[in-house]
């Protein structure tokens, strides 16, 4: 069921690309978290998905303070997750099934467990080594620097020892570097190089548009609002939201281009294509089209669709401003509905809504992220606070729930949880409910999810890879209607509250859910997508 694989140079301009979560993927040695030899026993199912490659969160030497983000060694693998021996032979099983690999790069910080940092905190203030993170003078002996919140909440500074304190935009484990320095630069280009050594197809660049901060010792006129304003689980007034994050000192500043315009020379001087997505949560969005200039990376996330309702007008606005944007460059779109740090996109639009938003986006110019376990249709799944281990929870004191719901462990198979995922006890309890869910239960089952991303993913590159056209059909848009026309293909999506009659037609090629052909027409169903051609 592969659909066939882009062969071009650019591969990825039209990929659909599944995100691996290692740590709840499958669990090949009874510890209860995933692990690389279990992705690699798994990596058929990836294939069979009709997917083009894998991007693999951290899996690096890391104390898991935030789940790998927080990185120790990032030349490593950490013991977790196998060796470096076991992320070879992944690589190649994946390359032999015909999928691309791509990994995370971690550049804002380092693990305070990171040999850099442990010799910073020995090292006195102004030495070499404390120049590669940002330390500072407090305002006096207890006041630091400035006013930022982390993004995880609490404050953006930590206090060592001799009274210095140190910049972290997440957690306290997580030290940001400082990019003046051009040891950091040369440290990164260095892990590049290692992964391109051991095979990989690119990087998914986290943070990227942080590694530049600003007016690093004046306070910020609203540091309460900002935090609140770079919350997506904060409700806050657009304008006002706007305005804020237009005045972040830390994100998307001018100089991170430089960086990336000089690591743009370091991906092309390998003797393959290199690509690089940007993890950039810019504002206003139509600044993410600087990350993807010629000379720069070749993708960005586009987020907006993690937070969209499921309402044909609002999808049209982001979607169409996004098609605007990437009008006459020479880049593509990303689209993503799930990630490893939102909620799951069946229990924030429902699990119909999920499938169908799923089938329109598969049908728009660019490429497509999958996020694990998106394909089942999972929920997010409730957890007792005593299972969290987000550091936004724990830095919260728990008012922040944080991102284990969308994080539980994929269920493979079996009539008992863990669903195979483990053999012994997974590191978050899978739920009981999750039984039809399971890969096992779904291959056959043409109703399912699965059976249904399968087999739109498996057209997908042959329809639509390619295709020029495209025009959109809003004449229904005030009924929830919403379609486009792309190669021939005809896509359409229900968002509204009733079944509406579309023109019949003798082929219909993917739908999210049952129709009913009558005469000269066929019904689409609320809460639906559809491919046909006419
Ligand atoms: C974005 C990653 O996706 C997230 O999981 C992580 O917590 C932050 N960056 C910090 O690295």
């Amino acid at each position: 069921m592969t659909s066939p694989k882009a062969t071009d140079d650019k591969w990825w301009q039209e990929a659909v690309i599944y995100q691996i979560y290692p740590r709840s993927f499958f669990d090949s040695n009874g510890d209860g978290e995933g692990d690389l030899p279990g992705i690699m026993q798994k990596l058929q199912y990836v294939a069979d998905l009709g997917v083009d490659a894998i991007w693999l969160s951290p899996f690096f030497t890391s104390p898991n303070k935030d789940g790998g983000y927080d990185v120790a060694n990032p030349r490593d693998v950490d013991p977790r997750f196998g060796n470096l021996a076991d992320a070879k032979l992944m690589i190649n099983k994946a390359h032999d099934l015909g999928l691309k690999v791509l990994v995370d790069i971690v550049p804002n910080h380092f693990s305070a467990e990171h040999e850099w940092f442990k010799a910073a905190l020995v090292a006195a203030p102004g030495s070499k080594e404390r120049a590669r993170f940002h330390f500072h003078e407090g305002k006096d002996d207890r006041t630091p620097p400035n006013n930022w919140i982390s993004l995880f909440g609490g404050p953006a500074w930590t206090q060592v020892a001799d009274g210095q304190y140190y910049l972290h935009l997440f957690d306290s484990s997580q030290p940001d570097l400082n990019w003046e320095n051009p040891e950091v630069d040369e440290d990164f280009k260095e892990t590049i190089s290692f992964w391109v050594k051991m095979g990989v197809d690119g990087f998914r660049i986290d943070v990227a548009h942080g590694l530049v901060k600003e007016n690093i010792r004046s306070d910020h006129h609203d540091p309460q609002g900002l935090s609140d304003a770079l919350r997506i689980d904060v409700d806050m007034e657009i304008e006002k939201r706007e305005s804020l994050l237009a005045s972040v000192p830390f994100f998307d500043r001018a100089g991170v281009h430089e960086i990336y315009r000089s690591w743009r020379k370091h991906f092309d001087s390998f003797d393959k294509p290199i690509m690089a997505v940007a993890e950039a949560w810019v504002h206003p969005p139509v600044n993410g089209v600087a990350y993807v200039r010629p000379d720069e990376l070749h993708q960005i996330f586009n987020f907006d669709l993690l937070i969209a309702p499921f309402e044909a007008k609002t999808l049209y606005r982001l979607i169409n401003s996004t098609l605007e944007m990437f009008k006459d460059i020479d880049a593509y779109p990303t689209w993503a509905i799930s990630n490893h740090d939102s909620p799951r996109v069946s229990s924030r639009l429902g699990a119909e809504e999920a499938r169908a938003l799923a089938l329109f986006l598969f049908g728009l110019p660019g490429s497509s992220y999958i996020y694990n376990g998106q394909e089942l249709g999972l929920p997010d799944a409730e957890l007792a606070d005593s299972d969290r281990q987000d550091p936004s929870f724990i830095r919260t004191n728990g008012e922040t729930k944080g991102r284990d719901g969308a994080r539980v462990p994929m269920p493979w198979s079996g009539q008992e949880t863990p669903f195979g995922f483990t053999s012994g006890k997974p590191w978050l309890p899978l739920p009981a409910t999750w039984l039809d869910l399971t890969v096992e239960s779904q291959i056959n089952d043409e109703q399912g999810s699965l059976f249904l991303y399968r087999s739109a993913l498996a057209q997908r590159a042959k329809l639509f890879r390619g295709a020029r056209d495209f025009t959109w059909d809003t004449s229904r848009i005030e009924e929830g209607i919403l379609g486009f026309s792309r190669g021939g293909i005809q896509v359409y999506l229900n968002s509204g509250n009733k079944s509406v009659a579309l023109p019949a037609s003798e082929l219909i090629l993917a739908s999210s859910g049952s129709h009913r052909i009558l005469n000269s027409e066929f019904e689409l169903k609320q809460g639906r997508a559809i491919w046909f051609m006419q």
